[in-house]
């Protein structure tokens, strides 16, 4: 299989967008697909204003900065996507959604292409039962915000061919320069397997009176070195998200780690999701 120089994203939101910012810096031609043309539009602008601050910066060139945004392209259909050799989905979390999308953008691609599900919880082997070619598909976990988190889980089924691993680990690594973590199809992978329980307990002492929050992001700042505390760092995901997290995963393990407390599905309800709502445990200026 030859290097992969042309990226599909699908999905131009918080995700999409920050994936298809790092192709572009890292010189790859991008199709940056949405159904709505607002969220291509913000799409679009936030990656320019992104350019622009490491122009400021002296981290690139204003003409490289340029060379970077025509590498761009955002296209409302998907049959703007025939001709890239990899497409990564990253559409809202739902079952249903994801299946449409996969098998539409199998029907929009060459045989050869490898396609990519962004998801944080829902198996890959699952999303795998929308493609005619499983052989083709496989999990590439980005982390927020993408172009400055070094990690990408790659996560292979079954089904997943050597080809189509090796080519996505070369793609993460030496297209992108990150880091791709070769994993197997688990609940939450690694990260998240480890992460969500850990905001989950943060959250629960909360409840449970053991501490106010200031205190137990301190205590975890500064005691053992995380540069945010648990709970500041839930608000910072979305608390949505945690949740939502934590509802798939408990759905396929039943671990009770993964029960999420009262205070956290009460905020959620209340429409707090953290520093993207202006309020969640803390409140956001
Ligand atoms: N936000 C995070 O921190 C994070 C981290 C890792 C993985 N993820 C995963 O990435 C995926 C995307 O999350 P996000 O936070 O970027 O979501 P988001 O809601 O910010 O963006 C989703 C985008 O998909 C578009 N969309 C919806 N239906 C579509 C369709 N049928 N065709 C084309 N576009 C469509 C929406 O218009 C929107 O712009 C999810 O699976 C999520 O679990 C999120």
């Amino acid at each position: 299989m030859t290097a992969i120089s042309s990226v599909g994203v699908v999905g131009s939101g918080t995700m999409g967008r920050g994936i298809a910012e790092s192709a572009l810096r890292a010189g790859l031609r991008v199709v940056l697909h949405d159904s709505s043309q607002e969220a291509l539009s913000s799409a679009r602008k936030r990656i320019e204003s992104s350019l622009a601050r490491s122009v400021e910066q002296g981290q690139l060139s204003a003409d490289q900065a340029s060379e970077r945004l025509a590498l761009l392209e955002p296209a409302s259909a998907p049959d703007s996507l025939s001709g890239c050799q990899l497409v990564i989905e990253a559409v809202p979390e739902i079952l249903e959604v994801k299946l449409a999308v996969l098998a539409s953008v199998e029907g929009h691609v060459s045989r050869s292409a490898v396609i990519a599900t962004n998801t944080s919880s829902i198996p890959i082997t699952r999303l795998a039962q929308a493609l005619a070619h499983r052989d083709r598909f496989l999990g590439l976990h980005f982390f927020n915000p993408v172009p400055r988190m070094p990690l990408v889980e790659v996560i292979r089924t079954v089904h997943s061919s050597e080809g189509t691993v090796a080519a996505t680990r070369e793609f993460v690594a030496a297209g992108l320069g990150k880091t791709a973590l070769l994993l197997e199809d688990r609940p939450g992978f690694v990260v998240n397997a480890l992460l969500i329980p850990f905001l989950l307990a943060a959250a629960r002492m909360l409840d449970n009176g053991y501490a106010p929050a200031e205190t137990i992001d301190e205590a975890m700042r500064l005691g053992c070195g995380h540069p945010m505390g648990p709970l500041e760092l839930a608000d910072f995901i979305g608390l949505d998200v945690v949740c939502a997290a934590a509802d798939a995963m408990f759905g396929q393990s039943h671990d009770p780690a993964l029960v999420v407390p009262n205070n956290l599905r009460r905020l959620v309800d209340a429409g707090h999701l953290g520093a993207k709502t202006g309020r969640g445990i803390y409140p956001h200026g």
